[in-house]
């Protein structure tokens, strides 16, 4: 974990006396920002292609994945790779379709942070959730996210499932 110790290193800096580089190299890490595509692409350069074979199990993963892309590191590419090209929009003023919000992820700004976000997969309705100040939902199909709601959503307190965590690549 080569990431954790330089972030650890850059998070005991100032307490250390260590003096921090003139460059803004450790920046982007510090900040958990993202890859800026906006300029490289003008809609997503990956989605997810529905395959109703994909178990549940795997879904739960992808769905951590989507979470994590989206909040913690503001990878926009992962993000919408886990996205179809139907993508039902309940969010009032934006068309259906991953094109739509490409404009609002590509700058790779995460929505939040580990600390100050919370993740739910609920395996007996294929639903996501991530809430990070506001509340989303998903609708997972065929292994992609295929619907989303962010209005009156609240994660379910006892429905989430448990992600063995030794088997995600992190
Ligand atoms: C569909 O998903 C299954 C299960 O993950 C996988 O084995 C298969 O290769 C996938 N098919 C395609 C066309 O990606
Ligand atoms: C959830 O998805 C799985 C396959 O990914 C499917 O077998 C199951 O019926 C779905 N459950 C619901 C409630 O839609
Ligand atoms: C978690 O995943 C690892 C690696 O795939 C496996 O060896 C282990 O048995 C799993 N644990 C549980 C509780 O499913």
């Amino acid at each position: 974990m080569r990431l954790l110790a330089l972030l650890s290193a850059a998070a005991l800096a100032p307490l250390s006396g260590y003096a921090a580089p003139a460059s803004d190299t450790l920046l982007p890490y510090i900040e958990a920002r993202g890859e800026n595509l906006c300029n490289q692409y003008k809609s997503p350069p990956q989605l997810c292609t529905p395959n109703a074979t994909v178990t549940v199990e795997e879904t739960a993963v992808r769905a951590y994945k989507f979470y994590k892309a989206f909040v913690v590191d503001g990878d926009a590419r992962t993000m919408f790779s886990l996205i179809d090209n139907a993508y039902i929009q309940h969010h009032p003023g934006y068309a259906n379709g991953p094109q739509a919000i490409w404009s609002l992820f590509c700058n790779g700004k995460p929505a939040g942070t580990a600390s100050n976000s919370a993740w739910c997969f609920d395996v007996s309705t294929n639903m996501s959730y991530a809430r990070y100040g506001v509340t989303d939902r998903w609708k997972w199909v065929g292994g992609c996210v295929h619907e989303h709601w962010d209005q009156g959503e609240t994660i379910p307190t006892a429905k989430c499932v448990k992600l063995n965590t030794t088997s995600i690549t992190l």
